[in-house]
């Protein structure tokens, strides 16, 4: 079925939607989105209501709220409420379900080198601590992963291939679903960091055929800071290490006996901020009211726009490649830092960030870049918004 386009009346409605956009150009959503006014208003109540009420009358008032998050979140994945845990960020998410399994020596973990810096370092530390072997496949020179080559690398001792949807400091975009078949075809587990695809790209847990996804609150799902959520297969989870547990993830079966909650929530721990869990539920609901395929459209059209201005400008080059790219459009400036740019841009009310080697180190280190300029778009972001920044970056 065709997508219709966010209109030009939906956008300045969403826009109206969100204070932030009024007072400075919002280039930073890989970093942290502008979160609408709905997801502010909410958390604040919820705070506030905490405040004036108690906690547990507070939460026993939201108590159905509260939970219709989880329903919100299967729903924008397309996975079951019961394979859902709500944490505080992807890092934690994606922790519960590396450090869930059970690794021994020889057994071999693949990935790709848009890998993000977090999952390296627990690749690289697992491999110090038991033994395990890490193959990562690289991108050819158009930037696409090469599926052959991975199918290649898988062997009998293949126990993961955990990839990154979208990397965090260039804008290509990971096959996840091709892998999903291989992994499954080879009955290997399959990892997916989705932090900079939920919110953005149409996230399918059963198309993509993963085990565990984990995913962040405040970039592209424009939910609070400090949220995050992790999915997992209902017939893995009895497979997962627990990382931590109390009264909540557990229950008392007998007074020297117990047993593990029965969803994704056994990943969780009882205490948690309520009034970001119903902020995210807000987020997600508003997500899904515009339509994650329509956002991706309206993405996808705007990083076009800038990359194609971008090209058109003397010094400057772009480094997203593959076949298919997002909202991230990274790019350097000949003879000038890109700490600089940022710094420059920020003068003129233009947020945009700075990654560094250190967060996608394969592809940077491949790429000889120290560091680049980040712009990432959303879908409330506009082609005036795109040229103002443009007119700057020529000025320089
Ligand atoms: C691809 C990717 N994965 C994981 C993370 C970590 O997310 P969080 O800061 O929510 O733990 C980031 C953060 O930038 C990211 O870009």
């Amino acid at each position: 079925m065709a997508i219709i386009p966010l209109s030009e009346q939906e956008i300045q409605q969403l826009r109206a939607e969100t204070k932030g956009t009024a007072e400075r150009i919002h280039f930073n959503n890989a970093g942290s989105s502008l979160p609408p006014d709905v997801v502010l208003d909410t958390v604040i109540n919820y705070l506030t209501e905490e405040a004036s009420y108690g906690g547990y009358e507070t939460e026993y008032k939201y108590n159905a709220e509260l939970n219709n998050t989880y329903a919100l979140i299967a729903r924008l994945i397309n996975a079951d409420v019961n394979e859902i845990a709500v944490v505080e960020n992807a890092s934690t998410a994606w922790w519960l379900a590396f450090n869930g399994i059970d690794f021994k020596a020889g057994d071999e973990i693949i990935t790709s080198e848009m890998e993000y810096v977090t999952n390296l370092i627990s690749f690289t530390h697992t491999k110090k601590t038991y033994g395990v072997k890490i193959k990562v496949i690289p991108n050819d020179e158009h930037g696409n992963l090469s599926l052959s080559e991975l199918e290649a690398a898988i062997s009998p001792q293949t126990k993961l291939i955990a990839i990154t949807h979208i990397a965090s400091s260039t804008g290509g975009v990971m096959p996840v679903v091709k892998i999903g078949k291989i992994a499954r075809k080879h009955g290997v587990l399959y990892l997916v960091d989705a932090c900079q695809s939920a919110g953005q790209v149409p996230v399918d847990v059963r198309e993509i055929d993963c085990d565990m996804l984990s995913v962040t609150g405040r970039k592209y799902l424009r939910a609070p800071r400090g949220t995050g959520f992790l999915y997992v297969r209902k017939t893995i989870q009895g497979k997962l290490k627990l990382q931590f547990m109390d009264g909540f993830s557990t229950e008392w079966v007998t007074e020297t006996d117990y047993k593990i909650r029965d969803d994704a929530r056994r990943f969780e721990l009882y205490e948690k901020n309520r009034a970001l869990i119903l902020g995210l539920g807000k987020a997600v609901e508003y997500a899904l009211n515009i339509g994650v395929d329509r956002i991706w459209q309206r993405v996808q059209y705007l990083a076009n726009i800038l990359r194609n201005q971008l090209r058109s400008i003397e010094g400057i080059s772009v480094h997203d490649f593959g076949d298919e790219q997002c909202g991230i459009v990274t790019f350097t400036v000949n003879e000038i830092d890109s700490a600089v740019i940022k710094a420059k841009l920020a003068e003129k009310q233009i947020n945009v960030s700075v990654g560094l080697a250190k967060s996608t180190l394969f592809f940077m280190n491949k790429n000889h870049l120290s560091s680049v300029v980040r712009a990432s778009v959303h879908y409330y972001n506009t082609e005036k918004e795109i040229i103002i920044m443009c007119d700057v970056l020529r000025s320089l």
